[in-house]
């Protein structure tokens, strides 16, 4: 680690910002000694915020339906081989009354962009959750919509919405989607939830095709700036029946290092250690973890789906041994002397409070 780099650290750590130009000589000029001493911060400052504990989310996959042709996403719709299935409400409430069992305080209902889950079906399975489970949260992944749709799901009890923005360079952002996707909506649809106070998450693929230092740069200072709850960043993973099956995964490495620049920015932010994560590297949870994360999400899903919603190939935990995430995942955290909390697990500050 050179001198720059030193007092590039040093004034992150004090000021919690950098420019774009120096967030990307940080990350061009990063070595194992930068990643060491950064996340050496990174955890002291999780601790300062959260202690030894470890957030969860109940993962439930919902649909694996979506209209959306992303050229990274396994789930695209031109993917004909892709199988779909949708789960009823049934199901999903089923999954929500196990998980709820086993500890999780907090679902996040995830799924492509599938209509069939209008604000009337989605607010219906919404406050259903809230009504049988009132000390939950529930967390909503479900891609871009209107505004109006955004504040129906959120009257119906809806308490965080996942929507990773995927990079914030928008020349970027054209070569990883189809022309019909904007980076603008994207954008705007971020505003939008943080407007009407859910908890927002945003976040990007680490090592996506294109993707260069200079637009992590954008994305840091994008994050520095739109200050969300969560943040969730993992490898680009490829997947075989995209067109990017040739382009090369993102590193552990490089996540590693981004997750302990992200917690110095925001020492209070919700950052998982995420399954793309623990898919490139078979303890990457836990390094995410002692690289700065303070939140894992185990899948909820039902075993016999698991294997349909498939991001990106050999993703984890869609076997048969992946019936208890949750309990591997607490010996895992155990390992590396963190603790899984029964917890709703609130941004500091983001409570609710119309309930
Ligand atoms: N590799 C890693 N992450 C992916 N995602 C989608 N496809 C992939 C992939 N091939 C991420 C996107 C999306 C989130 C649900 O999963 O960032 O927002
Ligand atoms: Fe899913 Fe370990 S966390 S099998």
């Amino acid at each position: 680690m050179n001198n720059r780099e030193k007092e590039l650290i040093e004034r992150l750590l004090r000021e919690r910002s950098l420019s774009e130009a120096e967030y990307a000589e940080l990350i061009e000029n990063r070595d194992g000694e930068a990643a060491g001493r950064l996340a050496e911060h990174a955890v002291e400052t999780r601790k300062a915020v959260f202690g030894d504990a470890v957030y969860t989310r109940g993962l439930i996959e919902i649909s694996s339906i979506c209209k959306n042709n992303c050229l990274y996403c396994g789930i695209r719709r031109d993917n004909r081989n892709a199988e779909r299935y949708r789960l009823t409400k049934e199901d999903i409430l089923s999954c929500a009354d196990e998980g709820y069992g086993l500890g999780f305080r907090t679902y996040v209902l995830q799924g492509g962009e599938d209509a069939f889950f209008s604000d009337e079906v989605l607010g219906d399975i919404v406050s259903e959750i809230k009504r049988k489970h009132p000390d939950c949260a529930v967390t909503l992944s479900m891609g871009e919509r209107s505004r109006e749709s955004y504040q129906a799901l959120y009257d119906a009890g809806a308490d965080r919405y996942l929507l990773r923005h995927e990079t914030a360079a928008p020349e970027h952002y054209a070569k990883l989607h189809p022309k019909e996707m904007s980076f603008e909506n994207r954008m705007q649809c971020l505003q939008d939830l943080k407007e009407i106070g859910y908890q927002v998450g945003c976040g990007f693929m680490v090592g996506s095709p294109f993707q260069t230092a200079d637009t992590l740069a954008k994305d840091l200072k994008f994050i520095e700036t739109f200050r969300p709850a969560m943040c969730g960043i993992g490898p680009f993973i490829p997947h075989h029946d995209t067109p990017f099956r040739e382009e090369r995964a993102g590193t552990a490495e490089l996540t590693l290092f981004l997750l302990s620049v992200i917690r110095l920015i925001l020492p209070e932010v919700l950052l998982p250690a995420t399954t793309a994560l623990g898919t490139i590297d078979p303890k990457g949870r836990e390094k995410g973890i002692l690289a700065g994360a303070n939140v894992v999400m185990p899948n909820l899903s039902p075993v016999r789906v698991r294997r349909k919603y498939e991001l990106y190939d050999n993703k984890i935990c869609t076997g048969e041994e992946s019936a208890e995430c949750r309990g591997c995942l607490e010996a895992r955290m155990k390992s590396v002397g963190y603790r899984l909390v029964i917890d709703r697990g609130d941004a500091p500050g983001f409570e609710r409070n119309d309930q």
